[in-house]
């Protein structure tokens, strides 16, 4: 155990180089290249992602943070496994992806969209309701169990979807922009309740968001990439304990450092 001066010394040294990935790590994104092809002949590649690093530890939630466009999206697919990498290396548990936008069953009611990994598991359709209830009574849904996402709020669909992605069950949630498409106060609500699900129930999280103020709330690390192609230019550490407030001193400085690398 180093000592505390050496540990923040460590801690809020800009990472440039990519930290070794330790044993511990659920995710270890190393040195990833992603290129897309011409989308017509004659047309430009597309470099999304180069020399792209990233490692999470078990119950660490990393905040991914970069201009639009820089390729996080696409990292985080790489993680899902939902793409392939063009080079490096990406090794990860299960990891499950919440989409940019909640791609709810338009059909379905919203207890059986949040319930829906848990069908895929193999449930019946009455359990799968059932273990699902009591975590969709929490998230302030009660009563709306069989309302289609059209008779939904933006902010309820997304409850609804930030619900079906915890309720997977895979090691790994990879969390795309969850709250941007919400208005200030409803957003500020869901980060609370993640916050405070998180701190009752650790999990291993990579959250990408454009929003530093909700990166440092939530994370424990802070990455900033560059403009395409993307790549990690520097990592915050957020010693905070929680629950954190938003005008907590260090968390405006550190926002304000995640800022500054943001806009270099
Ligand atoms: N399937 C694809 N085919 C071709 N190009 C793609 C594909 N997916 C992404 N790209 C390109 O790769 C780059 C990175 O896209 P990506 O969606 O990962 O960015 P992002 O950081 O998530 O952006 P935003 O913040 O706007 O969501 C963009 O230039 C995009 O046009
Ligand atoms: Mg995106």
């Amino acid at each position: 155990m180093p000592a505390k001066g050496a540990m923040q010394t460590r801690l809020e040294a800009p990472a440039l180089e990519p930290l070794q990935a330790g044993p511990d790590d659920v995710v270890a994104v190393e040195a990833v290249t992603r290129r897309f092809a011409p989308a017509r002949r004659g047309g430009e590649a597309v470099l999304a992602l180069a020399q792209m690093s990233l490692r999470v530890a078990r119950d660490e939630v990393v905040a991914v943070v970069g201009p639009s466009g820089c390729g996080k999206t696409t990292l985080l697919e790489l993680v899902c496994g939902l793409q392939q990498a063009d080079g490096g290396s990406v090794r990860s548990e299960p990891a499950v992806y919440m989409p940019q936008r909640d791609l709810l069953l338009p059909w379905a009611g919203a207890l059986d969209n949040a319930a829906l990994a848990l069908r895929i598991a193999g449930l019946s359709r009455t359990q799968a309701r059932e273990r699902a209830r009591p975590l969709f009574a929490r998230l302030g849904l009660s009563g709306f169990e069989d309302q289609r996402p059209d008779a939904l709020s933006g902010g309820m669909r997304q409850r609804v979807a930030v619900l079906r992605t915890l309720l997977s069950g895979r090691p790994v949630l990879a969390l795309d922009e969850p709250f941007a498409a919400l208005d200030a106060l409803t957003r500020r609500d869901l980060q609370d309740w993640l916050a405070g699900a998180l701190a009752a129930e650790p999990r291993t999280i990579v959250l990408v968001t454009h929003d530093v103020e909700e990166a440092v709330l939530l994370a424990d690390r802070v990455i900033v990439m560059s403009q395409r192609p993307g790549r990690a230019v520097e990592e915050i550490a957020v010693a905070r304990p929680r629950p954190r407030r938003d005008t907590d001193p260090e968390l405006v400085a550190l926002r304000e450092r995640a800022l500054k690398a943001l806009h270099r």
